[in-house]
Formats: C-alpha cells, sequence, structure tokens
C-alpha cells in the first residue's frame, strides 16, 4: 500500500472512531462487558505487570486492569481517536488511577520501546488496522520474551449477528477508502497468526459465543449503523434499513438478543 492510500484510510477510520465515541460510551461500551471479560480472562494478568492495550478505544480494558496492576504495574491504552482518548483519559481522572495513561498511537507504529511490555492486549480494534502485517511486527517487538498476547476478534457474519447488521447495511455505503478493513475483516485469522509467528509469537484460536441485546430495530441501528449510514440520502438510507431489518428483526418494535462467536487470539512470546 503506498503511503498516500494509506494517509486516506487512516483519516477516514479516525474520523469514524471519533464521531461514534460518545454514542460507544453510552451504547456499546456495556454491551461488549463480556469480550473485555473474555480478553482479560485469558490474559493471566498478574500484579506489577506493564500493559499495553491496543486500539484502547474509550478505555474498558485498561480501566478494569488498573486498580489489579497495583502501584508497581502500569497499563498505558494506545488509540488513533482522541476523542476516544479523551472519554478514556476522563474515566481514568473520574477514578484517581495513577498507573494508568492514555496516548496516541497506531498499531503499525507503537510509541514505545523493544520489549517494554509483558502483556498486549488488543480488543476488537485489529479489525480496523489498515496494515496488519506490520501491526504483527510491532506487537512482536515491545513484547518481551515470555510475554503474553491477547486480541478478540469477531467471526464470520453466518456465526455473529453484529457482523451480520453492520456489513448488511455497510452494503449500502460506499466501499472505505481502504481494502480489508471491518467488523468481519479477521473472520479466518490464519493470516494474522502466521504474521504473529513470523514476529516470534504463537498464538492459538479460542472461539466463544457472547451475546447483547437491543429493545427495538431503531436503538440498534442508532448504535450499530448511525454514523456509519449518515451521508447517504435518505432513501439509500432507507433501502439499508429495510435491508437490516427484514433480514434480521421479526417484530421491529421488539427486543432482539445478537449472537456473536467471538474469538480470541491467545499467544506468547517466544
Ligand atoms: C471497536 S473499538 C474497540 C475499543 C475497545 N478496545 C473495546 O474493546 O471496547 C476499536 C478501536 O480501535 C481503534 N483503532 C482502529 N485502528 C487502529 C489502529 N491502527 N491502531 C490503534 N487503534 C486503532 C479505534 O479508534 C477504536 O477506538
Amino acid at each position: 500500500m503506498n503511503s498516500d492510500s494509506d494517509n486516506e484510510g487512516l483519516v477516514w477510520q479516525t474520523g469514524i472512531w471519533d464521531k461514534i465515541s460518545d454514542v460507544y460510551q453510552e451504547e456499546v461500551d456495556h454491551r461488549f462487558v463480556p469480550v473485555v471479560d473474555g480478553v482479560i480472562g485469558r490474559a493471566q494478568i498478574k500484579a506489577g505487570d506493564h500493559v499495553l492495550d491496543l486500539g484502547t478505544g474509550t478505555g474498558s480494558v485498561a480501566l478494569r486492569l488498573a486498580s489489579v496492576l497495583g502501584d508497581e504495574g502500569r497499563v498505558v491504552g494506545h488509540d488513533i481517536s482522541q476523542d476516544m482518548l479523551r472519554i478514556a483519559t476522563q474515566k481514568a481522572n473520574e477514578l484517581h488511577l495513577t498507573n494508568i495513561e492514555f496516548q496516541e498511537g497506531r498499531a503499525e507504529s507503537i510509541p514505545a520501546e523493544d520489549s517494554s511490555f509483558d502483556v498486549v492486549l488488543a480488543s476488537l480494534s485489529l479489525m480496523y488496522v489498515i496494515d496488519r502485517g506490520t501491526a504483527a511486527r510491532e506487537i512482536g517487538r515491545v513484547l518481551r520474551t515470555g510475554g503474553r498476547f491477547v486480541a478478540a476478534v469477531w467471526a464470520a457474519a453466518n456465526e455473529c449477528d453484529i457482523v451480520l447488521f453492520q456489513q448488511t447495511a455497510g452494503g449500502f455505503a460506499p466501499p472505505p477508502p481502504v481494502p480489508g478493513v471491518g467488523p468481519g475483516a479477521m473472520a479466518d485469522p490464519s493470516e494474522f497468526i502466521g504474521q504473529l509467528l513470523t514476529s516470534g509469537i504463537q498464538a492459538q484460536v479460542e472461539g466463544q459465543l457472547l451475546s447483547f441485546e437491543f429493545d427495538d430495530f431503531e436503538s440498534a441501528w442508532d448504535v450499530l449503523a448511525g454514523v456509519t449510514t449518515a451521508s447517504l440520502a435518505p432513501d439509500i438510507q432507507e433501502q439499508a434499513k429495510n435491508a437490516v431489518r427484514n433480514l434480521m428483526w421479526n417484530d421491529a418494535a421488539g427486543p432482539r438478543s445478537f449472537q456473536n462467536n467471538t474469538q480470541f487470539i491467545v499467544g506468547r512470546a517466544q
């Protein structure tokens, strides 16, 4: 990929996450708690560990860890979105946490020294990384020998309702300026597992079915597709809504449970 298209992709990507940050905090964070639990539960965190939370968003993984790491430990949350980082920092300040830090950082060029982390975590962020091969190299570089790596990524649309919803809605929007990014982009994580291995991290995938609910179709639409379809012409937006509703919602005024096969990539630096 040339640097112009990489830059265009990054600007596009950052713009979406900035716009969605408030909705994410209010409507997404509590629904993704089981995913965060799954990442943290697999990471074997110990007091004193130095942890990197890559694509931290509103900081849900990092904030949960800060209290178990103790005075000797620390957690750093990196993200490309300033608005996500602002929310995460505000939460850390409100909790008076002193062993946590949020800073701008991109998975493809992690602003940290070699072997500086015991643990690297990436909860639902790798699917949006434009150059995952470079990100795998960077994770391998900053993780110390014996260090742990845990990521969560969604499975394919036929096993994961959130991906079905967002891919169906996204089919009505212009394609992203870069290929290979989006909620289902790591449905087959084997290429990334190979890239991790080249970077010295041996990893395997553990699937787990996790769920969340919405009270009705409109509220799910606003949260899961509101930002990405906002710039569509009203008639196209209506077509997109109808397509998702017909596919996924029997009674638009009633609730629906989303069943999401969640793939946890669990690895160790050799
Ligand atoms: C779905 S959110 C996940 C947030 C949080 N980890 C969670 O589990 O709720 C994806 C996050 O990845 C970030 N992101 C996307 N591409 C990134 C990249 N190349 N490097 C770092 N973060 C990135 C986005 O800005 C966004 O905050």
